[in-house]
Formats: structure tokens, sequence, C-alpha cells
């Protein structure tokens, strides 16, 4: 769907676009993630947060900034939310998406992770995450080895919630459209770009309608 003329034009126009030299692929995520932390870790240091989302991730912008400044101070560093998951386990099964061989990690559970659709960390962890990846061994699970890394360094992911708990600000189940519902998250789950620029331009009203 992106078509690579797409691509220069807004590079040329923007200077928005980093590009590394390794094959994009699936299975290669865990790479892409480790590189862009290397990235962040070298030309971000002036921001106090930074956040990784897919492409299919509907995102609340505003709600995001002021849920961020609602932290305390002390989540500028060390911190990581987003949806957790705490208790996965491995897949054992070939067929599964997110299979994992017994060879490759021989552990039989994760630590806790912020699922990959999107989280938000505090920009020191880049550099953290960098170092402590020397100490994991790298599996194809982008979001499981961010866990395993987070893990080495005695991090603990946050659950992203409101305050007292009732709503995933993260939903990283797929979420029917619906303005003021969405207003009061910070992502939603399961969108093309067509159907994201078709939200985007109805959630505008939000600010004033609900
Ligand atoms: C991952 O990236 C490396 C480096 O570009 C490449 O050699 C390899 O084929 C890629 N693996 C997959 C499964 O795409």
């Amino acid at each position: 769907w992106i078509v690579l003329s797409h691509l220069e034009k807004e590079s040329k126009e923007y200077g928005d676009i980093i590009q590394m030299d390794f094959v994009d692929s699936y299975h290669n995520l865990t790479i892409k993630t480790m590189m862009i932390m290397n990235w962040m870790a070298t030309y971000c240091q002036g921001a106090w947060y930074a956040m990784k989302i897919d492409a299919d991730i509907f995102l609340n912008v505003r709600y995001l900034v002021d849920y961020l400044h609602d932290q305390s101070e002390s989540s500028r560093k060390d911190f990581i939310t987003g949806s957790v998951i705490s208790d996965a386990v491995p897949h054992r099964d070939s067929f599964n998406k997110w299979y994992i061989s017994e060879d490759l990690y021989p552990d039989s559970w994760y630590p806790p992770y912020v699922s990959g659709a999107a989280y938000v960390f505090s920009t020191d962890l880049a550099r953290k995450i960098s170092w402590a990846s020397r100490f994991v061994r790298p599996i194809p699970l982008e979001d499981v080895y961010v866990g395993l890394c987070l893990h080495v360094l005695g991090v603990k992911p946050v659950y992203a919630t409101t305050f007292l708990g009732f709503r995933n600000l993260f939903e990283v189940r797929r979420l029917k459209y619906e303005r003021c519902t969405f207003a009061k998250r910070i992502i939603a789950n399961g969108f093309n770009p067509q159907n994201l620029l078709r939200i985007w331009h109805d959630f505008q009203k939000s600010y004033f309608t609900c």
C-alpha cells in the first residue's frame, strides 16, 4: 500500500524518515526495534518520552500528552507503559504465529512485557535497553524481547489505566470506532490506513462534542 515515491516525497518534504540496512520482515522486528533504541539513545536524549507504535493503530495524541503530563517526575526515568502482559508463556505449537522453539527460548515463562502494538517509554530506557540486549539472546518476538531486556534492568512495565483502573488506555483488542469512546483511550487497534484517515477526520470533532 505504501508507494516508494510517496516515501521519497515525504522524506524530501519533511526529512522525517530513517532508513536502516536490514531486511524489514516480521521475523526481523526485534532487529528493527533495537536499531530504533540505538538511534534514540544517540539522537533523542533531549526528549523525556518516546513511543513505539504500529502503523495500524489509532493514536489519540491529545490524551497521550495529557496522560504523560499527569505522571509524576519519577516517571521520566525507568518508565515504560502500555498494555502489560504479565503471565504469558511461550507458544510451543509450530503453527502458532508466535511460536518459539525450546532451543531458542528454553524457559517456560515470559517476564512482564508491553504489547508491541504501542508503548511509551522514558528515553533513558533506550540506552539501557540497548545495553541490556548484550545479555539477552535475540528472539523474533519484539515485545517479549524488550520485556527480557527490562527484566535484566529490573524495570517493571506499568499498565496504563485510568485513575481507578477502570479502563485500559492502550486498547489492544479490536474496537469499533465510536468518537466518544475513542476520546477516552490512548490507542485502539485494528485499522488499515484508509480507515485511520477517515476516523481521524471525524475524531477531530471529539474535543468539542465528547
Ligand atoms: C533479517 O535481516 C537480515 C539482515 O538484513 C537478513 O540477512 C535476513 O535475511 C533477515 N531475516 C528475515 C527472516 O527476513
